[in-house]
């Protein structure tokens, strides 16, 4: 819907906020079941109800847990053109990149959690909100429930950051965990991350650093304003690691950790690297457990400000989600 009509909606203020959820899957499902089984919580700090229009699935007939079926839609298209804010949490370059852009340029509020997409497609999306008067809330598309992105864009606005620092990927850092901590060969490590559901069943995105430097893109890009293209963030994966480097940084009284880099270098450009390193066991990024990321920012007035939490989950990446919802839900109203 347009805008004007959201404003017109918003002088009563029982007029429901329409949004649309175009995925029902891990994170879909989990943002879906809390905008319908806590409406209260919503309507309280966006000061009029939430009217969850839909959910855009591929299979319609599979039941989802605590979602009723006839919000089910395998329409995304249909569903996002009814809405005042539309949540992306398909994952895919398409057609969500098209579903954004469509609804970007009705100037609506837009919320995402698809990494992949912002890496390469997220200037021109933000290009298209401003230029239509919508917006793009991406907070879950970097380190899920740490809010790491609401803190490099407005807690440190008024700041320098200099260097980001994080271990962004939690399945390879579940892996890396379970050799340093329980000596299992890292083979056997991969394979019951695989079990556990830690890793995609293609699990490529992860194991060769594509997952993380997607996240530290988008990092670099939101701190510093310039551009940071996801080709040119220097990455080597874990895949290429054997027990005989396991063996070498503990025998350093060291970790290996998967550490993703962002910093400024001269002439205004910032590097981006994802490669595996020896961390000194003191190093607040070598203490990360199991599947928990940890980001290091360094700032020149606040100094070093660290964020830890789940980086994964749908829960957890629903946390993200649900805020940039309330955000967005504020800028229809403020529009
Ligand atoms: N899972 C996490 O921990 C996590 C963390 C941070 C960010 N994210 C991001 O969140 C997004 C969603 O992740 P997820 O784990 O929830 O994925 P998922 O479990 O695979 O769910 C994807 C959902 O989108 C639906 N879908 C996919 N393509 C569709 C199409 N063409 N038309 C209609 N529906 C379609 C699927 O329908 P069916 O159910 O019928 O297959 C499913 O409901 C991704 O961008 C991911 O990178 C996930």
């Amino acid at each position: 819907m347009s805008s004007s009509t959201s404003t017109s909606a918003t002088s009563s203020g029982s007029v429901p906020l329409r949004v649309a959820l175009l995925g029902g899957g891990t994170v879909g499902a989990a943002v879906a079941r809390a905008l319908l089984q806590h409406p209260d919580r919503y309507a309280a700090r966006l000061g009029r109800p939430v009217e969850l229009l839909g959910v855009a699935v591929r299979d319609t007939r599979r039941e989802r847990e605590g979602i009723p079926s006839a919000l089910l839609t395998d329409d995304p298209g249909t569903l996002a053109e009814r809405a005042d804010v539309v949540v992306e949490v398909m994952g895919g370059l398409e057609p969500a990149g098209e579903l954004i852009g469509g609804a970007l340029r009705r100037g609506v509020q837009v919320v995402t959690a698809n990494k992949q997409l912002i890496a390469r497609e997220g200037v021109e999306l933000r290009a298209l909100a401003q230029q239509h008067g919508g917006g793009l809330h991406l907070e879950a598309a970097v380190m899920a429930a740490v809010p790491v992105m609401s803190v490099v864009r407005e807690a440190l606005a008024g700041d320098e950051i200099t260097r980001i620092r994080g271990i962004v990927n939690g399945s390879t850092n579940y892996v890396l965990d379970l050799v340093a901590r329980e000596g299992v060969p890292f083979a056997d490590a991969v394979r019951q991350a695989g079990e556990l559901g830690y890793l995609e069943a293609d699990p490529t995105e992860d194991l060769e650093g594509l997952d993380a430097a997607a996240k530290i893109a988008i990092l670099a890009r939101t701190a510093w304003g310039v551009p940071a293209p996801l080709d040119e963030v220097d990455v080597t994966g874990i895949s290429g690691l054997t027990d005989a480097d396991f063996a070498a940084a503990a025998e350093q009284g060291g970790v290996l950790k998967l550490v993703a880099t962002a910093e400024r270098v001269p002439g205004g450009r910032v590097r981006t690297t994802v490669r595996p390193e020896v961390l000194p066991a003191a190093d607040p990024l070598a203490q990360a457990r199991g599947g928990t990321n940890v980001v290091e920012l360094d700032a020149a007035l606040a100094g070093p400000v660290r964020l830890v939490g789940a980086g994964a989950g749908g829960d957890e990446t629903a946390s993200a989600v649900l805020a940039d919802i309330v955000r967005a839900g504020l800028a229809v109203a403020g529009s």
